[in-house]
């Protein structure tokens, strides 16, 4: 991204330097900031817990007689609430999203997202847990949603160039929010008095105030062109795209866009001729193209919830204590420090990796990170499991030994961020075709909360009856496979625009991953082989005029 705001040769060459204006910022900034939301919800929903005023009212604290067992239990209830309901929410994102288009969807997830976080927070007066469990429910259908819309979006709105850019802003917000989320609630703890509920009430407003502004601006937001087509505005899509690239609607640009969509369109749907609701589902199933796209979203998935990030994100803290850093205060500070490093590593991703190296590149230097902190900290664990015990202190070498595993979390965190984190949305909002486009990133997300929330209850008994260091030697295992299998499978799509994908899914199956993209090319690319801005105009007015149906 960067490189090519420095670089405006490099940009001169395919993309016109109009189209990185404000208005693209502008939505960048809109959409990616739904990303926050859980970011905050998962910073935030742990920090309540640890105030004391929120543990007395929903009977976490001593006095409610409960056991550690069932304390812990509860807690899991009222965590996981927000997960079950991003699974219901993923789910129908993409009917919402295609039928009302990208931007009233977003304004219909604010809303359920201010509406489920006020139930729970009215909570508050009456310590109802029946009032906690169905505001967390309603809440987590608007955030679930969030990871359908906004990914989609940003993909279909963002100049190619910088795709990727413009969609690892929204995973990138995820860290903003846990820490956001991290220091309201210390704020909170040091300057609000333990006896009032307002402890733990005024910082999950910042709830309320993410969903308010996103959907205040979201008014101000151009809707994605490439939806209007879809829907059959092919007046408004071509005004809002010039609008959007800060092109005339006859530019070379924005015509061999619009061309590239209708054509995409076209072949959509002389692939499907009925029109039935289940139109769009029996397409994705019969496809060969479509069934690799798939194949794509279910094991990039299932190999980055499994390669053991994501269960040190949420145990982190217990690491640390693992790793034999003791004390509240540590664990906290290094969990937010955790939480600086990946926020920074996602950023350093999006501005000067993602499109410049490419998605392939990125990814297998994050799980490389990964793989290599991994594994230490199996060995570490399986050769010394003393370490994280009560009242053992370390010495010499084993100190030295466990510092190091302490720099390593840190790095596995890095490579996360760099890596899976990032890739895991992108490739889903840029593989599908249009007319598939969110019902495919519904099916990828509705199987990622799913899998993390299957994660989330299955890591704790794995640490158990597989110990410390055979967990970490299984994650070490499925990043390793993750590594061969992105070699291997995943397709280099930066710099693609959205409609010559396609192109690549029509490849036999074992070209795809390895060079998919060398081997195809769309009209917008083949106009760049043009010099002249004249030349480039006269190649598409070529295109539209054999081909008249290709036109707006
Ligand atoms: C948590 O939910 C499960 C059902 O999902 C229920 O069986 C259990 O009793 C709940 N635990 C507590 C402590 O509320
Ligand atoms: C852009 O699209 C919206 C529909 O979302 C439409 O109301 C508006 O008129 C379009 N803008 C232009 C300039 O055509």
């Amino acid at each position: 991204m960067l490189a090519v705001l420095f670089n405006k040769n490099k940009l001169g060459e395919d993309t016109p330097h109009a189209v990185l204006n404000w208005r693209l910022w502008y939505g960048v900034f809109v959409f990616g900031l739904m990303g926050a939301a859980r970011g905050l919800d998962e910073g935030l929903i742990g920090t309540s817990a640890e105030q004391p005023s929120f543990q007395e009212t929903f009977g976490l604290d001593d006095a409610s007689g409960k056991s550690e067992a069932e304390k812990a239990a509860l807690l899991g209830n009222i965590t996981g609430m927000v997960q079950m309901g991003s699974i219901l929410g993923a789910l129908i994102a993409f009917f919402l999203t295609d039928k009302i288009g990208r931007l009233w969807a977003t304004r219909e997830l604010c809303f359920l997202w201010v509406l489920g976080i006020t139930i729970f927070l009215a909570a508050a007066s009456n310590g109802s847990i029946g009032m906690v469990y169905a505001g967390r429910f309603i809440a987590g259908v608007g955030i679930g949603q969030t990871t359908v819309v906004a990914p989609t979006y940003l993909a279909e709105t963002a100049p190619r160039t910088v795709r990727g850019f413009c969609v690892c802003m929204f995973s990138g917000a995820v860290y903003l929010g846990i820490m956001l989320a991290y220091f309201g609630s210390y704020g909170s703890n040091l300057h609000i008095s333990e006896k009032t509920q307002m402890q733990w009430v005024v910082p999950n407003l910042m709830h309320i105030y993410f969903a308010a502004i996103i959907f205040f601006a979201s008014f101000l937001a151009i809707e994605s062109p490439r939806w209007l087509i879809k829907v059959g505005k092919h007046e408004k899509a071509a005004a809002n795209l010039s609008k959007l690239r800060n092109l005339d609607v006859h530019h070379w640009y924005v015509q061999s866009e619009i061309i590239d969509i209708n054509d995409q369109l076209n072949r959509e749907r002389e692939a499907t001729k009925g029109t039935t609701w289940f139109g769009p589902i029996r397409e994705l199933l019969s496809d060969k193209g479509n069934l690799y796209r798939m194949q794509l979203s279910v094991m990039s998935q299932l190999l980055s919830q499994w390669s053991g990030a994501s269960s040190i994100t949420i145990y982190a803290a217990k690491y640390f204590a693992m790793m034999g850093t003791s004390g509240e205060k540590e664990k906290l500070f290094a969990t937010a420090i955790f939480g600086v490093v990946k926020f920074v590593s996602a950023m350093l991703c999006a501005f000067f990796l993602i499109d410049w190296l490419g998605r392939k590149r990125s990814l297998m230097i994050g799980i490389t990170c990964q793989l290599i902190a991994m594994l230490y900290m199996a060995i570490f664990l399986l050769l010394d499991t003393g370490v994280g015990d009560e009242g053992y202190t370390p010495t010499g070498a084993v100190k030295h030994a466990a510092m190091g595993a302490i720099v390593m979390i840190y790095i596995s965190g890095f490579g996360w961020a760099l890596g899976w984190n990032s890739i895991q949305y992108l490739i889903n909002s840029e593989i599908y075709p249009l007319r598939l486009r969110a019902l495919g990133g519904s099916f990828a997300m509705t199987f990622h909360f799913a899998n993390q929330y299957g994660n989330s209850k299955a890591v704790p008994s794995m640490f158990i009856s597989m110990t410390n260091g055979g967990t970490m030697a299984f994650f070490v295992g499925i990043t390793a496979i993750g590594l061969v299998w992105v070699y291997f499978f995943l397709p280099e799509l930066a710099n693609k625009s959205l409609e010559s994908i396609d192109a690549v899914f029509a490849l036999p199956w074992y070209q795809i991953g390895r060079r998919g993209k060398e081997l195809t090319q769309n009209v917008g690319g083949m106009a760049e082989n043009y010099n002249s801005e004249k030349d480039k105009m006269d190649m598409v007015e070529n295109v539209a005029e054999v081909q008249p149906e290709r036109r707006v």
